[in-house]
């Protein structure tokens, strides 16, 4: 009986299992053994099944000293990138489980990297793993109400090593003894239980509790557990039965034993983990101890600092009524420090001192909404159930979005942007699509959709359609027109009838309707001011570079904010000037004011990939720099056209800014504002450095910067920009040491919506993202890989490429590095002329910089996450500068008393935590 459906999905592109677990076992247990490949049993009697039907992620196996269980010779690890990975069992809804997740690193990788990942509950962030010993068991644990036929756990966000997997572990209670008023808003997080005078290490578990709770022994010996044990404690046992039935009360075997006070008072110091919060607190007593009846036992609770909690007075005897019997005291809403003192005093008329056999303590967790959204994708993903792209399990934002979705960065998230182009859909239009109201991008081209388009007034953020290549039938609705941010429609190839509505064609809009047999223009469609591309494509080309070209969908709300602040105009205005020519968006330079400007190319300050540069002055003092292609970089002036167009149209404050251009004479000219300080490869190595190089902060700053111009090519752009040559010689100073990246946008645009583009390699050796040399296909994690170069470099003084430097055998600061900084050796490689930095800012940089330079660009970082990574760095080195400039002992001891105030139990300071009600002090018995 009780066969359990455990539905396995993950977030990669193919199909999810029902799979029927266990007969012989707990009704409403699930033990996953990740990464293992057969059912068993184990010795405590638990079934295990392997998680085998996972078809993403790898198994590896590991072996442990002194860890036999088989759950534990296995484990499942996914990639380090921006995907969720999930895990989906089917549980009870209004029913309460416990659900166990654990963690044995075993070096599983031989990376000796200690992974830290995050794991989420649906869409709630659970905890962050932070593995800080290859041989011990990271375990957490939720106690849930369900509300929903099923539950997501998902590994995501690893910011060190690869997120993994031990075990997957689902109890169903039975009872009610975890029922509280807040568990509609709030997950029990386990943070303590504690079997108290346990008779040996072993914990307390299944079969013994038949819910398989984990009673720790109070005998283990591990950091700040338990500690501060007070003079004349001591254990205590029994063997008669103890009356703990019904609900979920402690098992017996834990109740039967206990500690008491000798010397009138019990005391103890542990860290919980989770805390300072808000949390359920529960002690559990039963008198175990035979003694003469004119002897009492009575004692108070002590909580420092909090001497309303002491008024209630335990007597086990009484409040059990009689001995052997549970009473369990407790409180389900108090504020706890992460260091708990806590102490049970015997009172003044008691003569015996006070008995404690088990406590347990968890930490209210929030319950994340999820996404606004969320209904409408399930409804859709159920739709189409079997399809790989349905799969994709959890929430369709958080914590990570699934791969054909983006979302807003609100705290309730909307879906963005869905992107469903060649995936097979057939039907009609979903049409949950047509009420999701923050979406900015629908692509559904090139499947087989039919029926008529549906009326999208309930999206009115919609900029851009992608309906091309399907078999949709029906007009085209006219109330397309009224959503006021469309800016680009593609209708291309359907079987559309009837007449383009002359709202769409007067309307500020690139519409594609070609292709579409019944589809026609009216006779009195369209004025010179828009877009159309009609039946014929004989536009200019310009046009449509101009189209695809940066600016024009700024994605998100930073960079259209980033967009107006740079060059006063809104987005807006660039739309509408579509109609341009190139030539007309670029400001044009003759040849003799270059000329003069650069009194007849006189001083030369650099040459690079594209050609030579010359200093120049214009009439108005602006100093400029003119870059000469060499004639071969663009053959046609119509390609010339095309890239000076585009480039006229990326500005941002961490880019070299594009003034203008030249073509006369047969040579081709750019002009970009100049840069003072020449590039960052000459601080670092060149004759700019006298000796004094820059020091770690501005060297953190110059990252900041030139990441958030690379970031800016990535995503800021539509189609994104791969900048393809990124090294410290294309990375600019100005007057004031701000970086700006150069040499940008001469490349080939990204393809937008393909994944990467073929072309052929170009970069600088050192810097070459070796996935894209042996592969050809380009992405943008081609250039993190080569910021992680220069990182190496920043840290290292080193040149990404030396004879030299790098000992025997080995020319390439990658290999150098890493084999460095996996040994822990940081020291090793930092650059000898920096002295004051703080060594952890350091550490996170290094870190990041491997990651950056992964063999897979899959598990490279996105540019975005390198930023934050930075971003950090700079909080820490300028808290440290801080501390080196001023007075410096009394910030550093300021910072050491941070962690141990909290032991002093300052309830009011954790209130922000949650505030559920004022009940604080008032203990709950059942
Ligand atoms: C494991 O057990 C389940 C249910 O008892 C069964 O369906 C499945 O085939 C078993 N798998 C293996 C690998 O033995
Ligand atoms: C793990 O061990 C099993 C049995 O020893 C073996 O069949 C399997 O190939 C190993 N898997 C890996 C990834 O090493
Ligand atoms: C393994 O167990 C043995 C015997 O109990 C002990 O001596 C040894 O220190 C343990 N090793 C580890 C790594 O815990
Ligand atoms: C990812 O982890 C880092 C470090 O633990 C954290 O700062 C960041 O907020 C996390 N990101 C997300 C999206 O949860
Ligand atoms: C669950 O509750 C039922 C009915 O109250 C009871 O028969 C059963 O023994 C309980 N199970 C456990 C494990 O306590
Ligand atoms: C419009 O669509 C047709 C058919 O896909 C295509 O050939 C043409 O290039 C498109 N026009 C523009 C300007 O994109
Ligand atoms: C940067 O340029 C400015 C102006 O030319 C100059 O004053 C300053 O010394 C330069 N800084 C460095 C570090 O070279």
């Amino acid at each position: 009986m009780g066969s359990v459906g455990v539905l396995f999905l993950f977030v990669s592109l193919y199909v999810g299992l029902l799979m029927d677990v266990s007969t012989a076992q707990m009704p409403g247990f699930v033990s996953l053994d990740c990464g293992g490949t057969d059912n068993f049993t184990d010795e405590i009697g638990l079934f295990w099944s392997p998680d085998n039907y996972m078809l993403s992620g790898e198994i590896a196996n590991i072996s442990v000293a002194n860890e036999t269980r088989k759950q534990y010779k296995t484990l499942r690890f996914f990639p380090a990138d921006n995907n969720k990975y999930c895990y989906t069992l089917n549980v009870v809804s209004r029913t309460r489980y416990l659900i166990r997740t654990t963690f044995l690193y075993g070096n599983f990788d031989n990376n000796h990297v200690y992974p830290k990942f995050d794991i989420s509950f649906g869409p709630t962030h659970w905890a962050t793993i932070v593995i800080s010993d290859a041989n011990t068991i990271e375990s957490q644990e939720l106690i849930f109400l369900a509300t929903d036929p099923a539950i997501n756990v998902c590994l995501s966000n690893a910011t060190t090593g690869q997120p993994f997997i031990s075990t997957l572990e689902l109890r169903q209670f039975n009872g009610s003894i975890y029922f509280n008023q807040y568990e509609n808003q709030f997950f029990l997080s386990l943070s303590a239980r504690i079997n108290f005078g346990a008779e040996s290490d072993t914990p307390v578990r299944y079969p013994d509790d038949p819910f398989d709770r984990i009673w720790q022994s109070d005998s283990v010996k591990k950091a700040n557990y338990l500690v501060d044990v007070a003079p004349g404690t001591e254990k205590i046992s029994t063997r008669m039965p103890i009356d703990v039935s019904g609900d979920e009360r402690p098992p017996q075997k834990v109740m039967q034993t206990a500690v008491v006070g000798r010397n009138g008072s019990l005391t103890y110091r542990l860290n919980l983990d989770g805390f300072p919060g808000t949390g359920w607190a529960f002690t559990y007593f039963a008198e175990i101890e035979d003694f003469d009846p004119s002897d009492t036992r009575k004692f108070r609770l002590v909580l420092p600092g909090d001497p309303e909690l002491s008024k209630a007075v335990v007597n086990i005897q009484e409040n059990a009524q009689g001995k052997y019997r549970l009473y369990e005291p407790g409180y389900y809403n108090i504020s706890l420090p992460f260091v708990l003192s806590f102490r049970f005093a015997k009172t003044s008329d008691s003569t015996l001192g006070p008995l404690l056999n088990a406590m347990e303590i968890n930490k209210y967790l929030k319950k994340s909404d999820g996404s606004a959204d969320g209904p409408l994708l399930a409804a859709v993903t159920s739709a189409y159930s079997s399809a790989e792209w349905a799969q994709e399990a959890g929430d369709p934002c958080l914590p990570a979005p699934w791969s054909w979705v983006q979302c807003s960065s609100d705290q309730q998230p909307r879906v963005t942007s869905i992107k469903l182009s060649g995936k097979n859909l057939s039907g009609s239009i979903p049409a949950q699509f047509t009420n999701l109201d923050g979406l900015v991008e629908l692509w559904l081209d090139n499947n087989s959709l039919s029926g008529s388009i549906p009326d999208f007034s309930g999206c009115p953020n919609l900029k851009r359609i992608h309906l091309e290549n399907n078999q949709l039938t029906g007009d085209l609705p006219a109330s397309l027109a009224d959503l006021s941010s469309l800016r680009e429609l593609y209708v291309q190839n359907n079987m559309l009838s009837g007449e383009v509505p002359s709202a769409l064609l007067n309307k500020n809009l690139f519409l594609n309707y070609t292709g579409n047999a019944g589809l026609h223009k009216g006779s009195n469609g369209g004025n010179h001011k828009k877009i159309i591309i009609g039946s014929s494509v004989g536009a200019a080309v310009l046009l449509i570079a101009t189209i695809t070209a940066c600016i024009l969908m700024p994605k998100g709300n930073n960079s259209s904010k980033q967009g107006k602040l740079q060059h006063g105009l809104p987005t807006q205005k660039l739309a509408s000037s579509l109609g341009d020519t190139a030539a007309e968006a670029a400001h044009y330079f003759t040849l003799s004011e270059i000329e003069d400007a650069t009194k007849n190319f006189e001083r030369k300050i650099g040459s690079g990939g594209f050609g030579v540069v010359y200093y120049g002055r214009l009439k108005d003092g602006k100093e400029i720099a003119v870059k000469i292609l060499t004639n071969d970089s663009f053959q046609g002036k119509r390609e010339f056209s095309n890239e000076v167009s585009l480039l006229s149209r990326i500005h941002h404050r961490n880019l070299v800014q594009f003034l203008g251009y030249c073509q006369e004479d047969g040579k081709s000219i750019l002009v970009y504002e100049f840069m003072h300080n020449g590039t960052l490869k000459e601080h670092l190595y060149g004759p700019l450095t006298h000796g004094r190089g820059i020091n770690w902060l501005k060297r953190l700053e110059i990252a900041e910067d030139a990441a958030k111009g690379i970031e800016y090519l990535h995503t800021g752009c539509v189609p994104s920009i791969i900048h393809r040559d990124l090294k410290t010689s294309n990375i600019l100073l100005d007057k004031n040491m701000r970086a700006k990246v150069s040499d940008f946008g001469l490349s080939k645009l990204a393809v937008d919506g393909a994944s990467h583009v073929s072309s052929i390699v170009r970069g600088t050796v050192g810097y070459l993202d070796p996935e894209y040399y042996i592969s050809q296909q380009l992405t943008d994690k081609s250039d993190v890989y080569s910021f992680g170069v220069i990182l190496l470099e920043l840290l290292s003084g080193q040149e990404a490429i030396s004879n030299e430097s790098f000992g025997i055998n080995c020319r390439n600061i990658v290999q150098w590095a890493k084999m460095h900084i996996e040994s822990g050796d940081i020291q090793g490689i930092i650059d000898p002329s920096l002295h004051d930095y703080d060594i952890q800012s350091m550490w996170k940089i290094a870190e990041k910089a491997l990651m950056c330079v992964q063999p897979h660009g899959s598990m490279r970082p996105s540019i975005s996450e390198v930023i934050k990574e930075i971003q950090d760095a700079i909080t820490i080195e300028k808290g440290a500068e801080g501390v080196r400039e001023g007075s410096s002992d009394e910030i550093s001891r300021h910072s050491v008393h941070s962690s141990l105030n909290l032991g002093s139990l300052d309830l009011g300071a954790s209130e922000h935590y949650l505030s559920i009600d004022d009940s604080i002090a008032r203990p709950t018995a059942r």
